[in-house]
């Protein structure tokens, strides 16, 4: 199974990638601004990594979402003070950033694995007929 986690350096991120790569064969595909939180995972044969921002690295992230078999978009802003001090910065990143994400696995079939979460939204495509 090849896993896509975008924001792998975040809380979820990097305590979810280090316990795959222990528990399970699964590859892994990621990417993040930063990854100080992930840098026993660097240079793990089944953890590849792209340090970037994914609403710049838009066509390696279609290309990832095309190879993969399960997508968990965990970019995000998660951070209360910036709700209120850039209202707008955050709608774009945590709800638009995220929603081409989703328009990039509906377009692409990304059905029939795990579902997709983000924030308290649940993406479950229906099943093709
Ligand atoms: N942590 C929780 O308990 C929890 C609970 C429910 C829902 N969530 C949701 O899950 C998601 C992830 O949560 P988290 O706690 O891991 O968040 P986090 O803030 O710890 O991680 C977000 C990551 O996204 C990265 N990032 C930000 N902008 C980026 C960009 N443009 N390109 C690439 N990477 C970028 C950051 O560097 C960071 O590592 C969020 O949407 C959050 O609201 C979290």
């Amino acid at each position: 199974m090849k896993i896509l986690i975008l924001g792998a350096n975040g809380f979820i991120g990097s305590n979810l990638s280090p316990y795959i790569l222990k528990h399970h064969d699964w590859d892994i595909t990621a990417m993040d601004l930063q990854t100080h939180k992930i840098t026993d995972c660097l240079q793990h044969p089944r953890f590849h990594f792209k340090i970037g921002d994914i609403t710049k690295e838009t066509a390696w992230v279609e290309q990832q979402i095309q190879a993969c078999d399960v997508v968990l978009p965990l970019v995000a802003i998660a951070n209360p003070a910036m709700y209120v001090t850039d209202p707008l910065g955050v709608f774009e990143l945590d709800f638009e950033a995220n929603l081409d994400i989703v328009k990039l696995c509906s377009a692409y079939k990304k059905t029939h694995h795990l579902p997709l979460h983000f924030r308290s939204v649940r993406y479950e495509p229906r099943p093709a007929l």
